[in-house]
């Protein structure tokens, strides 16, 4: 980058931000350039999973992880990126079409300056997590080794480092997140809605870029009550190898101090530097998130009725940690 984003440069950046995480895969981000350096993040409203999350909270979440890995393609150039969040706020006022509530964010999530003028290199940690970003993926398989303490500490703090907290789930909360995801399951294999959205956007031709690949799903998991991972094949009799998964599966609740559209899109970028950071280290992960979405339906909160979150601050994302 020299002093403005080339052709070549921006197609870089786009590449960079579209391998990033996203609620199944739907890639809900837009970036435009703006002027030479100035950048700005939408919210691409048409894939918005309108019954999987009423609250757009995942799309935000999703455009988060997007922003970060920006940050980063910008940052390994030598130059500084100056975000601003939601920088259209309209104070909270008007209804919003998306969610109808009063969430005030209008459709600009974050205008991004890069500051070409005092170009100094990306440290040794900015250049390794940008090289991750291709390596990441989500892993639905089992896992059969857990993380040390000095990694889960390490994953926390790269978490707080994007103002969001990492906690380590003890095995009584683990039980009763994965009872609750289980629960949820259940629950949605009889709602319509919910299947029509999640067969819109599941085992659909992986050459698209887009939704999640039937390959993707991993393998059915071998007699267990409450499995770590999420179906994504509800009750299609698909040929998957049945394995069995980790019985103590270690799970990681990503929490925000409030539950706000600012909070989403800052976990969001949380997110991504805690899975950037554990593909460093060869730490594999996947996500575990119905019975959120079940929360932000019934409750408004991502708070879920089913009382399985015992804490004040709002878990916006579970994350499955370990290696194969
Ligand atoms: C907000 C959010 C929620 C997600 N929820 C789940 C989930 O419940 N189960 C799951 O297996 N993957 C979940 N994922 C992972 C996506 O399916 C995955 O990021 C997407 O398919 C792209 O694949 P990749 O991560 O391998 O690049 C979630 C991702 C995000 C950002």
């Amino acid at each position: 980058m020299s002093s403005s984003c080339s052709p070549d440069d921006w197609v870089r950046l786009m590449g960079d931000v579209d391998a990033a995480p996203s609620i199944l895969n739907t890639k809900p981000w837009f970036f435009g350039l703006v002027s030479g350096n100035r950048i700005e993040l939408r919210p691409r409203w048409e894939r918005h999973l309108k019954v999987i999350d009423p609250r757009h909270r995942e799309l935000f979440i999703s455009c988060g992880a997007a922003l970060f890995n920006l940050r980063m393609a910008i940052r390994v150039t030598g130059h500084d990126p100056v975000v601003w969040l939601l920088p259209g706020r309209t104070g909270a006022t008007a209804v919003c079409e998306h969610c109808g509530n009063r969430c005030g964010t209008g459709d600009l999530l974050a205008s991004v300056e890069v500051v070409l003028r005092r170009a100094h290199p990306g440290t040794a940690t900015e250049q390794r997590l940008y090289e991750a970003i291709p390596e990441r993926h989500t892993v639905r398989e089992p896992f059969s080794h857990g993380l040390q303490m000095n990694m889960l500490i390490e994953l926390e703090r790269v978490a707080r480092m994007e103002g969001a907290d990492a906690r380590l789930l003890h095995r009584r909360e683990t039980e009763r997140v994965l009872r609750s995801a289980a629960q949820t399951d259940k629950e949605l294999t009889l709602d319509s809605s919910y299947l029509a959205e999640i067969n819109n956007w599941t085992g659909g031709d992986p050459g698209s870029g887009l939704g999640v690949a039937a390959a993707k799903f991993g393998p059915k998991p071998k007699g267990q009550h409450h499995p770590p991972v999420r179906d994504f094949g509800p009750g299609s009799p698909d040929p998957r190898e049945v394995k069995k998964f980790e019985k103590h599966p270690q799970l990681i609740a990503l929490e925000t101090q409030t539950d706000t559209p600012s909070d989403w899109i800052r976990a969001g970028q949380a997110l991504q530097r805690l899975l950037l950071t554990a593909t460093c280290y060869g730490v594999e992960t996947s996500f575990l998130t119905q019975h959120l979405e079940a929360g932000d339906k019934e409750t408004g909160t991502c708070q879920p009725a089913h009382q399985w979150w015992q804490w004040p601050r709002p878990a916006q994302m579970i994350i499955r940690v370990g290696s194969q």
